[in-house]
């Protein structure tokens, strides 16, 4: 077959390196990859949310299969575009990716079938929504209704960070139309986590659980990233706290978007909240995560590539996906002053130097330039380790992490370590 991915970042990576193992492949391309991709995969230079010329491209490709990373190609469009053309395409149509384009759309989705949510109100005008926060108890959340990059949300302790929110979403539009309504939510407490399942519209298979860790800093501090790196499973979802996730929460999702005429199709990466009431959904997303894939195919055993078939073919019910049971702790190598401002440009050594079994450099802002490979962009690699114990994956992952170089690179030092204290301290009673 020939394959086509879409995406430039380390959880593309791991999809395609994933993807070359199957006996099915032929040819394998990337649109844009990155310098990691293209030792795997033809990158071809166009942008992720060019539908057009992605689909002139897997026309002429005679491309079987194409699997969709980043939520702007699904946004855009794509899923439909290339199934108009007879193309089969891994991902939600366009109708169906509203579940993580608009949280209007999510919110009301949910109040509709019944889905643990927090309480939410909707405004499409910043003085009503003000009106509204004079009133309220805090600490409450702002939310911007479409996708802002993953800066759309706000968490606000008290009435002036909330007028603030409402100013920069609604009044400054710093994130554009997408601010042009929000939603104001409760806030919710309690543990955090996500649960991925693949779908085919009417059948799901939960994927391994995943933790990120989101802050910049050890010890959960400083602003948001992308993700500055993972743990798979988590061990926070055990079969009691997964049952009710999946019964309140996805099979009712996949059900009521299949009931309303959008079956959902692709990855749907449900975020969490264990609060003392029960799970409640947070926010959908429609793509698997970054860098929860990077921790999370490692473990897979299975041709990734069949689970995409019965999943694009309705099928999902047939299939049994074999996992491997051992952790897999995936570090990220960023460049420094992310996620604000950075250099690009400065040349990454030592990656030949791994040389370990079981640990898996995954490149996102990689560039092959001259003869060598430059830093090009905020998170530059995942680091990926699977062994016998957590502590295990993650002094792995920490010892290739050490022999890479490049100038300003950051990483967090303590991925998986709660959790690795936490097992020792559980192990001593
Ligand atoms: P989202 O993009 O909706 O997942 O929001 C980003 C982050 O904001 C989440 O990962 C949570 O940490 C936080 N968050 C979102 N909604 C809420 C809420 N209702 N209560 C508390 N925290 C929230
Ligand atoms: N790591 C979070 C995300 O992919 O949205």
């Amino acid at each position: 077959m020939n394959i086509l991915v879409i995406g430039a970042g380390g959880r593309e990576h791991a999809l395609c390196w994933k993807i070359a193992q199957s006996p099915k492949v032929k040819r394998l391309y990337c649109a844009p990859g990155n310098g990691g991709i293209a030792q795997i995969a033809e990158c071809v230079d166009i942008k992720v949310d060019d539908v057009g010329l992605l689909l002139q491209f897997a026309l002429r490709k005679k491309i079987d299969l194409t699997i969709v990373g980043p939520e702007a190609s699904l946004v855009a469009g794509i899923v439909d575009a290339f199934t108009s053309k007879g193309l089969k395409i891994f991902g939600p149509s366009q109708a169906a990716a509203e579940l993580e384009g608009s949280k209007v759309f999510a919110k009301e989705f949910m109040h509709r079938r019944n889905i643990p949510t927090a309480v939410y109100k909707v405004f499409d005008d910043a003085s009503k929504a003000l009106v509204f926060l004079e009133k309220a108890q805090f600490p409450l959340v702002v939310k911007a209704d479409g996708i802002a990059a993953g800066k759309g949300v706000y968490v606000c302790a008290d009435l002036p960070q909330a007028k603030t929110a409402i100013d920069e979403i609604m009044v400054r539009k710093i994130f554009g139309a997408a601010g042009n309504r929000v939603v104001i939510e409760e806030c919710l407490q309690g543990p955090e986590v996500s649960v991925l399942a693949v779908c085919d519209g009417k059948h799901f298979l939960v994927l391994p659980t995943a933790q990120d860790h989101k802050r910049i800093f050890d010890d959960d501090l400083g602003p948001n990233t992308g993700g500055m790196g993972t743990f798979s499973p988590s061990p926070l979802v055990t079969i009691e706290v997964l049952d009710p996730i999946i019964t309140r929460i996805i099979e009712p999702t996949i059900r009521g978007m299949y009931q309303e005429g959008n079956p959902f199709k692709g990855i749907l990466f449900a975020g969490l909240m264990l609060t003392a009431d029960g799970p409640k959904a947070l926010e959908f997303n429609v793509r698997f995560g970054d860098p929860e894939t990077q921790s999370i195919l490692p473990r897979l055993k299975s041709d990734i590539v069949e689970m995409f078939l019965a999943a694009c073919d309705g099928r999902l019910d047939e299939l049994k996906i074999k996992w491997d049971e051992r952790p897999c702790v995936c570090v990220v190598i960023a460049s420094g002053g992310y996620p604000g401002k950075y250099q690009n440009g400065f040349t990454i050594s030592g990656l030949d130097e791994i040389k370990e079994p079981e640990t898996f450099v995954f490149h996102a802002g990689t560039k092959v330039e001259g003869s060598g490979l430059v830093t090009n962009g905020g998170r530059v690699l995942g680091v990926s380790a699977i062994a016998k114990s957590f502590e295990a994956a993650a002094a792995k992952a920490y010892n290739a992490v050490s022999k890479i170089k490049f100038e300003h690179m950051f990483f967090r030092r303590d991925i998986a370590t709660r959790i690795v204290k936490e097992k020792a301290a559980h192990g001593r009673h």
